[in-house]
């Protein structure tokens, strides 16, 4: 397939570290040195299926497609306000599509999971056009009173539509179960029958660990990408990283052995938006003119579960 349009949404609120350090024993220095994230934004008033509406119809209009013209609708999303319906018939009558639909839980490497569904849907001649909707709100899951979690995150949608083509050149996916390092836990409605304890627990996180996880899996990944078609860490013209954490994406950057401009980052004013990440970056690439046709692009991103994927692409 071919992106062949991109779109992003992000909620008006911009909550900066100075803010959070006055109900946090955190402060901006800490924060931008451990993260590099300077600020976020995060939802307020506004409806996450709102914002994911509006995405989709920006990619839409990029690519010069109309809804009718959609052979599937992929939602990717960690929570929302729905348990049901799937987000994706939401964004589906949203747009006024009449295609199936699918929401996948891929954690924040929600876009590269649905990159290869929308590619293997394609070589097996089942489908055309596929937009894929990344629409998360993160936000909503740590306990703002941990500092650990909370600093870390900022919500948003991103967008992409893909058309005919042979532009993507090779996904590689991974996924190894590893339940208690990135987690967390909602209590259901209870019936006349539970009689097991169930919990509400925010976001538990241990850092470290998912560091040097998400380190390693993404240079597999992306090394494991490029053997397949035969490329060097060097034919990359951009990497589109998932936007996490500063010191994750330049530790990538030195065992790749790539400089600094070939790595676009937006995690100083977006946080962590969990699959929304690459997307809204892969936007914002495109709305600046960073990208030349042919450009060949590396994206990876990995997340709880662990999961983790990298693409590679032609622009
Ligand atoms: N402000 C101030 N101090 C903080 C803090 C904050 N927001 N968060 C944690 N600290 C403190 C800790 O309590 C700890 O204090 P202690 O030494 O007194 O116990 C100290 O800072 C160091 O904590 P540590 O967890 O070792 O820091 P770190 O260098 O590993 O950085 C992360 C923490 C979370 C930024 C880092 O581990 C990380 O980014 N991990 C990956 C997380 C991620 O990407 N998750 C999403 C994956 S999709």
């Amino acid at each position: 397939m071919k992106i062949i349009g991109t779109g992003s949404v992000l909620p008006k609120k911009i909550v900066t570290n100075e803010m959070l350090s006055q109900f946090l024993d955190t402060s901006d220095e800490w924060i931008t040195t451990r993260t590099g994230v300077k600020s976020r934004h995060v939802i307020s008033d506004e409806k996450l299926e709102d914002m994911a509406i509006e995405a989709a119809q920006k990619a839409l209009a990029d690519a010069g497609i109309s809804a009718a013209d959609l052979d599937y609708i992929i939602c990717s999303n960690v929570v929302n306000e729905y348990i049901t319906p799937q987000l994706s018939c939401i964004i589906q009558g949203g747009i006024g599509a009449s295609c199936p639909c699918i929401d996948i839980n891929c954690a924040c490497a929600g876009f590269i999971f649905a990159l290869d569904l929308a590619e293997s849907h394609y070589k097996a001649g089942k489908v055309k056009n596929v937009l894929i909707v990344c629409a998360e709100e993160p936000s909503r899951m740590p306990d703002w009173a941990d500092r650990r979690t909370c600093v870390l995150f900022g919500d948003g949608a991103g967008a992409a539509v893909l058309g005919p083509g042979d532009n993507i050149k090779s996904i590689k996916l991974s996924s190894s179960s590893a339940t208690d390092r990135l987690w967390q836990m909602r209590r259901l409605q209870p019936t006349p029958f539970i009689t097991k304890e169930e919990e509400d627990v925010p976001l538990q996180m241990k850092g470290q660990e998912v560091f040097k996880f998400a380190v390693k899996a993404a240079e597999k990944d992306i090394r494991r990408t490029l053997e397949e078609v035969n490329c060097t860490p060097d034919d990359v013209d951009h990497y589109l990283l998932h936007q996490a954490n500063i010191r994750i994406i330049d530790s990538i950057r030195h065992s790749m052995e790539q400089p600094q401009e070939k790595f676009p980052t937006n995690i100083e004013d977006h946080g962590n938006s969990s699959s929304s990440s690459c997307p809204i970056l892969l936007d914002e690439c495109r709305k600046a003119g960073r990208f030349k046709p042919g450009d060949l692009i590396s994206m990876s991103a990995f997340g709880a579960g662990f999961v983790s994927g990298a693409v590679l692409f032609e622009w």
